[in-house]
């Protein structure tokens, strides 16, 4: 069965400690009782020792087991800590047992979380390095000092990296748990727990948690605009439209949209359309070009800016990732065109390769990446999140002037197989040389499936080959002198 463990630790916040295993308590028996299933998980509670623990304000909590009687679960949550006297997350120096043990838990499979202050704790755990992370607006500047590898974004709510997630702020554990419970048993079990646990929570105007789109179901004002902003379908509409539409005026409807959901007229608008072109995006082929239009956008430029405004990503990566994350347990970055091409196993295989293994989907729009293997992420620095849904060429920067590039694409066109070696750029901006090569696989019927990179960071021999260069040039230079030398003798 599917295990969830709460790591209880000397000095952790109580709350999140004793609120993780209520949440996840309550979620469990309320997917029970809407699915009829038995448990869908079981939820244990743990500490070094197997002693009960003293939160940072001196109550003390008794645990289950302790850590090392545990040989293997499915998910690790980490409370958020007591801040120490500056604010800030307390030394984790005695904590390395502990930290040993997420970091072994985490190499045999298991999904590792932590919010606030208990994020410094999987870094302690050096799960952070190369992976993007976050934690509180508090505590960012001194994760990134702690731990600079660490890939640290500041502001986002939620970041899953790799089976680490990070939240940020302290009492963000209920979003952990909710988090886990989708990742470990699926959408409809998360949404069973959410509706259980938060919701309820949201079900008056006044609360303050409550997603902006919620309100509109509770507010006429706003359904009744939402209704006119996706029956424009097509038609740009502006904010004289829509305040006309409402029997308002512009200035009114400022107000009322600036009360409700504390945005301007064209913010509203914008994200309405772009949340219609999100559904589409997850369950229509349609391309962006079609949906920008389809919602209302007066180009596809001005859609895509909205889209990366409120989603974070480019249309193409959300889409990847979306399908992405229906797919099975463990398939989570490899999209399958048919069923036996990138399953699990394979993915475990490429990922143990030397090589960058990259496959690009020529269906869809631009060829972006759906799989990128681990080697491939050390060579750039870039994180699955950064790659997927993106064309490679983002590699090459600024820097498109390449005889090579001009020869990629014509084999790209013409599905044949190529190797070029082309100047890319790192996460952190630095130049290597990647030689590429390209090999489009087809299936049994010759339908084009994937372009398959592989790709190796041959930056070491292209200097060799420079210096060698530079160094011929040298002796020619000096074998020059000297027979001039020799002349003049
Ligand atoms: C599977 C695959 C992997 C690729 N990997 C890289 C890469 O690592 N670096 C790079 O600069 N280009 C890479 N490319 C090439 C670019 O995606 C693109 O095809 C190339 O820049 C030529 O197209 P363009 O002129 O439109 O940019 C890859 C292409 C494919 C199909």
């Amino acid at each position: 069965m599917i295990k969830i463990v709460v790591a209880g630790i000397d000095g952790c916040l109580g709350s999140a400690f004793i609120g993780l295993t209520d949440t996840l308590t309550l979620a469990r028996d309320a997917i029970m009782r809407t699915t009829g299933v038995e448990a869908p998980f079981q939820m244990v509670t743990a500490s070094a020792d197997g002693a009960g623990i003293i939160d940072g304000f001196g109550h003390r909590f008794e645990v289950a087991t302790s850590f090392e009687e545990i040989s293997s679960c499915d998910a690790i949550l980490a409370p958020s800590f007591q801040p120490d006297e500056t604010g800030q997350a307390p030394s984790m120096s005695n904590l390395s047992g502990v930290a040993a043990w997420i970091r072994r838990q985490h190499s045999r499979g298991a999904l590792v979380c932590g919010a606030g202050t208990g994020v410094f704790l999987l870094g302690e755990a050096g799960l952070l390095d190369g992976r993007r992370c976050t934690t509180g607006w508090r505590g960012i500047d001194e994760l990134k000092r702690r731990y600079p590898r660490a890939d640290a974004a500041r502001g986002a709510s939620l970041i899953e990296d790799r089976r680490v997630v990070t939240a940020g702020p302290p009492l963000a554990w209920i979003d952990l748990a909710l988090h886990s419970i989708r990742a470990l048993c699926g959408d409809a079990a998360a949404r069973i727990a959410a509706e259980f646990t938060v919701l309820d929570a949201s079900s008056n105007e006044d609360s303050l948690y409550q997603p902006t789109g919620y309100l509109s179901g509770l507010n006429p004002f706003l359904l009744e605009a939402e209704r006119i902003v996706r029956q424009a379908g097509d038609k740009p509409l502006s904010a004289y439209d829509l305040a006309r539409a409402l029997s308002t005026s512009e200035r009114t409807l400022h107000r009322r949209l600036k009360q409700a959901c504390d945005e301007s007229p064209k913010a509203f608008i914008d994200r309405v359309k772009v949340e219609t072109a999100r559904t589409l995006l997850e369950t229509t082929g349609k391309s962006v070009k079609e949906l920008a239009s389809s919602a209302g956008f007066v180009d596809e430029a001005s859609f895509r800016r909205a889209f990366r405004r409120y989603a974070g990503m480019a249309p193409g990566a959300y889409r990847v990732l979306v399908r992405a994350r229906n797919q099975p347990k463990g398939h989570v970055f490899a999209l399958r065109k048919t069923a036996e091409l990138i399953p699990e196993m394979l993915t475990q295989i490429l990922d143990s390769c030397v090589n960058g293994v990259t496959l690009a989907d020529p269906d869809q729009e631009d060829a972006p990446i759906v799989y990128a293997n681990k080697e491939f992420q050390r060579i750039t620095g870039y994180s699955l999140d950064d790659i997927i849904g993106q064309n490679c060429r983002f590699l090459q920067g600024a820097d498109r002037d390449q005889e090579g590039r001009a020869r990629l694409r014509e084999a790209i066109e013409k599905r044949e197989h190529v190797e070029v070696t082309l100047r890319n750029y790192r996460k952190d901006g630095s130049l290597f040389y990647n030689t590429l090569n390209i090999t489009p696989l087809f299936d049994a019927q010759g339908q084009l499936l994937y372009l398959l990179g592989i790709q190796y960071d041959s930056t070491a021999r292209a200097l060799a080959e420079a210096e060698i260069g530079a160094l011929k040039a040298r002796l020619a230079a000096l074998a020059g002198d000297d027979r001039e030398n020799h002349d003049g003798n």
